[in-house]
């Protein structure tokens, strides 16, 4: 019997990014904001600071949960990770595609089983990763041309997005349809600081660019009101999917 994907019935294209040591911060964030308003990324400082207990709190109160751990490892140790996951009820996880075309299929094949399965999205080019430190580990071609052929090869295997910038959504949608899911960090409403993002985009520009989802950490967390922050990033949203 094909699994059936965890194809999100979630009203917000938001993914809120819990980067906290605290579990407290994080559920003081997720109270305010309302634990099915939108997605929450629970990453490694979170996760290593509180473990999978943290991940099933949120899923008992029925947040949707991207568990973003970036397994990379040999093909049965991330398809026994990507089952664990699987079973603490996340709603998408991810994997780095440089794992490669064994290891990406062996995550796809062993959330099969999963009713509803996770959203299995890959990792392409770390974006702290520059030409000259991409020849340094052995990749010749430039960061584009690595990020293309990364994202075809997680088509490839099956898998349902990538991880990618506001400005590699039309490559990517170019090369693996519209289905293909992108999942967008460096998101900065307009007038909000940059933090350490370099080519960050507001959420119109991520939208009209066809974004499935966007991920967004400090312009929420670090917010005088979070909930009015999220309620006008929802605004932009809404504004921008109207005219789009
Ligand atoms: O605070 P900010 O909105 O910059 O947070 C973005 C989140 O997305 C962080 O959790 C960060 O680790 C993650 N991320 C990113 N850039 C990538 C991949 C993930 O900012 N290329």
């Amino acid at each position: 019997m094909a699994s059936r994907v965890n194809e999100s019935p979630m009203k917000s294209k938001v993914i809120v990014a819990l980067d906290y040591p605290q579990a407290s911060d994080a559920f003081a964030l997720a109270e305010q904001l309302g634990f099915a308003n939108c997605g929450f990324k629970i990453g490694k400082e979170l996760f290593t600071h509180a473990g999978p207990d943290v991940v099933r709190a949120f899923v008992a109160r029925g947040a949707k949960v991207f568990l973003d751990l970036k397994y990379h490892d040999i093909p049965s140790t991330v398809a026994a990770a990507c089952r664990a996951a699987a079973a603490l009820g996340v709603w998408m996880i991810n994997v780095h595609a440089s794992g490669g075309r064994d290891m990406l299929s062996a995550a796809r094949a062993s959330l099969a089983g999963c009713q509803p399965r996770p959203l299995l999205i890959a990792v392409t080019v770390l974006t702290s990763l520059d030409d000259a430190q991409l020849r340094e580990i052995g990749v010749g071609d430039s960061s584009a041309t690595q990020v293309a052929r990364l994202t075809r090869l997680a088509h490839d295997c099956g898998l349902d997005g990538v991880v990618c910038s506001p400005h590699e959504i039309a490559a990517v949608k170019g090369d693996c349809g519209a289905a293909f899911l992108t999942v967008t960090p460096g998101i900065r409403p307009t007038g909000a600081g940059l933090d350490d993002q370099h080519r960050a985009a507001t959420p119109t520009v991520a939208v009209r660019a066809g974004s499935d989802y966007l991920v967004v950490g400090r312009p929420l967390t670090r917010a005088a009101d979070p909930r009015l922050a999220l309620a006008e990033l929802e605004s932009e949203i809404a504004r921008a999917a109207r005219e789009t």
